[in-house]
């Protein structure tokens, strides 16, 4: 997505030698306008999909899924980091290990928001080593219903996620796809859409 690697380019910083920051229109300040046009990309992507769920994770997966869902006109699902007292249903829950914060967490979802008839589309922000969007995919598969799909807005190709997601057999759709960072400059790989 053309839009996207502009604004990656224009805005991105390299962090270190594997960290992209781009908390000036994703993962902290939002750029609406941005997220609506990936909300359409994925939308048209997945048209013929019959999604009726997309699901995420929060906290910055959630603005582009937002977007998704309303372009799909689907309700959206984020999974939980943390417990609060108002999650007295049963929940489906699956550990997610970050190679980045070196931490495990519970991520969860109230099982009355999944059933077996949803076809669903996973969203995330940025796919690295794959351990959200295959924690999600536990938690979906545990309702018996279906997984349309891994729709990711920046993929770091050198990390092995889609290789996980691919071998576990999910479609990979990912609209910037970073190859490596070279003098502190962004190198893109052919993205999917
Ligand atoms: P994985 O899910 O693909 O295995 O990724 P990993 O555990 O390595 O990443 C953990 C967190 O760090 C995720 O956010 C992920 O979105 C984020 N992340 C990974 N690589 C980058 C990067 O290059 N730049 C930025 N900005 N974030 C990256 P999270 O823990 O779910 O945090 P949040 O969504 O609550 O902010």
């Amino acid at each position: 997505m053309q839009l996207l690697e502009e604004r990656i380019k224009a805005d991105g910083r390299v962090l270190g030698d594997s960290v992209l920051k781009v908390d000036n229109f994703l993962t902290h300040q939002v750029d609406y306008k941005l997220m609506k046009e990936i909300g359409k990309q994925f939308a048209e992507t997945f048209a013929d999909a019959g999604i009726t769920k997309v699901v995420t994770i929060e906290a910055s997966g959630i603005a582009p899924a937002v977007y998704v869902a309303e372009a799909l006109d689907v309700p959206m699902i984020f999974a939980k980091k943390s417990k609060n007292i108002t999650m007295n249903e049963e929940l489906l829950t699956a550990e997610v290990y970050s190679f980045t914060k070196q931490i495990t967490s519970t991520v969860s979802i109230s099982r009355k928001f999944l059933s077996p008839d949803d076809k669903v589309l996973i969203i995330d922000d940025f796919l690295a080593n794959g351990q959200a969007a295959l924690g999600l995919i536990k938690i979906i598969k545990e309702v018996g219903a279906d997984i349309e799909g891994v729709g990711i807005v920046i993929e770091k190709s050198f990390q092995d996620g889609r290789k996980s997601l691919e071998d576990a057999g999910y479609k990979v759709v990912s609209l910037a796809r970073v190859a490596k960072f070279e003098d502190g400059q962004v190198v893109f790989a052919q993205a999917d859409a």
